[in-house]
């Protein structure tokens, strides 16, 4: 490996705290009604079910897959549907949930592609906000934390599919002379 784990960014306490913080933000927004949560897989997995718990109202959740990142650090543009929802999300409250928005091309595709499908309303829920790459314009309606240009791993974000398993969010660091 070229890459190795470096300083973390944000801790398992902050993590949790701030999902419980969007859980108490879901559950007011959407007092009375019962919001499906979309996790996009893989990244959002852990995500998702952690904020799903944090959401004082009946909720669901489903998930769909795109790729979108080879097995690199920069997204390619190109985005692909790689598996799709087991429900229907038609007259549904939907919130897609995701793990970093870097250029904001994956989400942008998501937010097209689910929309077509009538959904009642169509909120986007993302743990980390890479503001600062941003080349698509995205409307982020819950944020987590705004991060600094830095690939990020850990609470089920991957490199390479390794590290998603790491408690915390942590920056992955190039090794110098490599
Ligand atoms: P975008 O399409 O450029 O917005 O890229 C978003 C996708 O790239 C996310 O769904 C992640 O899977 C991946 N990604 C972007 N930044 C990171 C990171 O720092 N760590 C892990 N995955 C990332
Ligand atoms: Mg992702």
């Amino acid at each position: 490996m070229d890459r190795q784990l470096g300083r973390i960014l944000i801790s398992r306490d902050e993590i949790a705290a701030r999902v419980a913080e969007l859980g108490e933000a879901i559950g007011r927004d959407y007092a009375g009604r019962a919001p499906l949560l979309v996790g996009v897989l893989k990244g959002a997995v852990v995500f998702t079910a952690d904020l799903l718990r944090a959401i004082p109202l009946p909720a669901a959740m489903d998930f769909m897959a795109v790729s979108s990142y080879g097995s690199g650090t920069r997204s390619s543009g190109v985005v692909r549907l790689t598996s799709d929802l087991s429900l229907s999300i038609e007259g549904r409250d939907v919130i897609i949930v995701e793990d970093v928005i870097d250029s904001g091309r994956t989400i942008s595709y998501l937010r097209r592609n689910l929309a077509t499908r009538h959904p009642r309303s169509l909120a986007l829920c993302v743990l980390l906000d890479k503001v600062s790459r941003r080349e698509v314009d995205v409307e982020v309606d819950y944020a987590g934390f705004v991060v600094p240009d830095e690939f990020v791993v850990g609470y089920g974000l991957d490199y390479d599919g390794w590290h998603r398993n790491l408690p915390d969010l942590a920056v992955l660091e190039t090794l110098a002379g490599r």
